[in-house]
């Protein structure tokens, strides 16, 4: 696998630490696990210490590296690689992700209050989702390491991302995600990019339970965020949203929690900026999470934060349909570290969320709409205020979940469940498609109606 330009790049400046015993090594074993006390891993820098990259100089290169045509500098991911694990830039298996938009959100800051109202669309990179930030890093690597195989449990986006990256950098891929609580959207990426698609018969937990058993019997990578590369990744998500808010960092970010991957990874990059002076203080980072999947929630809450508290996952939301997260620990560290909260939203507070962001000509996935939701909790707790800059981490497209979408405005999301009759409330968001004769005045009645209403 070496090429002759390897030997440029200096492995050392990047080694693994174990988040609870802190032991360190060159290298981790197959399962991303703690050698010593089985905890998860994490990536970081030993000669920062020495040789502190200097914030000024980081950010003029960035910025310069936007008007270059390379595919690395085009990268919204690997234009940042001064913060990431070292590779040869011609060994960077890239589809252009990263460079997700930041927009502004006029009616639900309207509607929340808050004056400054931002989205950061990760739903905008190549396969739709959040995890191309971190798959980008992670297939360089497994690459690199000589594999052949890679493979990942998942809701579906993860895996949509994987078999993407794996196909791009000649690698094949294997899906294992819960039977008949992903929606086609995403499998069907899986399919498309050539992944060998395992449907089990149970949740996302127990998909990733076996993928860990998997990858102590066979050389398959594992490309869950349990792999710190993705995490490294994920970081640039915070990395670039700062550099659009021109280093200025918001009051809060709030993002989504399910595996606890992606809120591990801004954290680590927040903190990580704060140590390196890119930016003068901490946002507070708070995850949300769906009441029926709220591990870290009641974690928290109900065990302060010392033992993981699994729940059995239920939530139409199902990219977060997750009851044993893996990186809860980093999450909760990334939470205290940065004076955040965890908070959960009920299943008709996501679908009127979801409706709302929608409403901005933006749209998302429902995973993705507990941003809202919770934020809307956290004005009433007082934890934001309304004259705070707030950013939302929208982390799926609206295309992810047509289906969720479709039965929420024909008015049958909430058919059969406790809320049927409360969601009556949701009527005025609703636009249900039409069924019409092919007729003009059908038409222009159906336009005056439309009109009035
Ligand atoms: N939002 C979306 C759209 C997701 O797909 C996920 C996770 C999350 C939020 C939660 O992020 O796990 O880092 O806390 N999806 C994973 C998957 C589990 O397999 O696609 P997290």
């Amino acid at each position: 696998m070496s090429s002759p330009s390897t030997s440029a790049v200096d492995e050392r400046h990047r080694v693994f630490r174990c988040i609870a015993c802190g032991d360190l090594s060159a290298a981790a074993s197959q399962d991303f696990r703690c050698v010593r006390c089985g905890d998860l891993l994490e990536i970081t820098y030993p000669n920062w210490a020495q040789s502190r990259p200097d914030g000024t100089r980081l950010k003029a290169t960035w910025r310069d590296r936007r008007a270059s045509s390379r595919a690395v500098d085009l990268s919204g991911v690997w234009r940042f690689r001064e913060l990431l694990p070292a590779i040869e830039a011609d060994q960077v298996i890239t589809l252009r992700e990263g460079n997700t938009p930041l927009y502004e959100l006029p009616q639900c800051s309207r509607i929340t209050g808050v004056a400054s109202l931002f989205a950061k669309h990760q739903g905008m990179n190549p396969t739709g989702s959040f995890k191309d930030a971190g798959m980008t890093v992670a297939a360089t690597f497994a690459k690199r390491a000589g594999f052949h195989w890679v493979a990942c449990a998942s809701t579906g986006n993860t895996s949509a991302s994987m078999a993407a990256y794996a196909a791009r950098g000649g690698m094949r891929s294997l899906v294992l995600v819960p039977e008949g609580k992903i929606p086609w959207s995403k499998l069907s990426q899986a399919l498309d990019y050539g992944a060998v698609t395992c449907q089990l018969r149970t949740d996302f937990d127990g998909c990733l339970e076996l993928l860990q058993q998997l990858v102590r019997r066979a050389p398959v990578y594992q490309l869950n965020s349990i792999n710190p590369f993705r995490l490294e990744g994920q970081k640039t998500l915070a990395i670039e949203l700062l550099e659009q808010l021109d280093w200025q960092p918001p009051h809060h970010i709030i993002v989504p929690g399910g595996n606890l991957g992606n809120s591990s990874a801004i954290g680590k990059a927040l903190v990580e900026m704060l140590d390196l002076g890119l930016i003068p203080w901490l946002p507070r980072l708070s995850v949300i999470q769906a009441e029926g999947a709220n591990a870290l929630v009641r974690t928290l809450r109900e065990a302060a934060g010392k033992r993981l508290i699994s729940v059995s996952p239920e939530t139409r939301a199902t990219a977060i349909r997750i009851g044993n997260p893996a990186s809860w620990k980093k999450a909760a560290n990334v939470l205290e570290a940065s004076g955040g909260a965890c908070e959960q939203v009920s299943e008709m507070e996501i679908a009127q969320a979801k409706a709302e962001i929608g409403a901005e000509g933006i749209g998302c996935e429902p995973a993705s709409a507990v941003t809202l939701a919770g934020l809307k909790r956290l004005l009433k707790q007082g934890l934001v205020k309304p004259g705070e800059i707030v950013v939302l981490v929208l982390t799926g497209n609206l295309l992810k979940d047509p289906d969720y979408t479709i039965d929420f405005h024909r008015g049958d999301l909430f058919e059969g469940t406790r809320d049927q009759q409360a969601s009556t409330a949701l009527n005025s968001l609703r636009h249900p498609p039409i069924v019409l004769d092919a007729n003009l005045d059908a038409i222009i009645r159906t336009l005056e109606q439309a009109e009035k209403s």
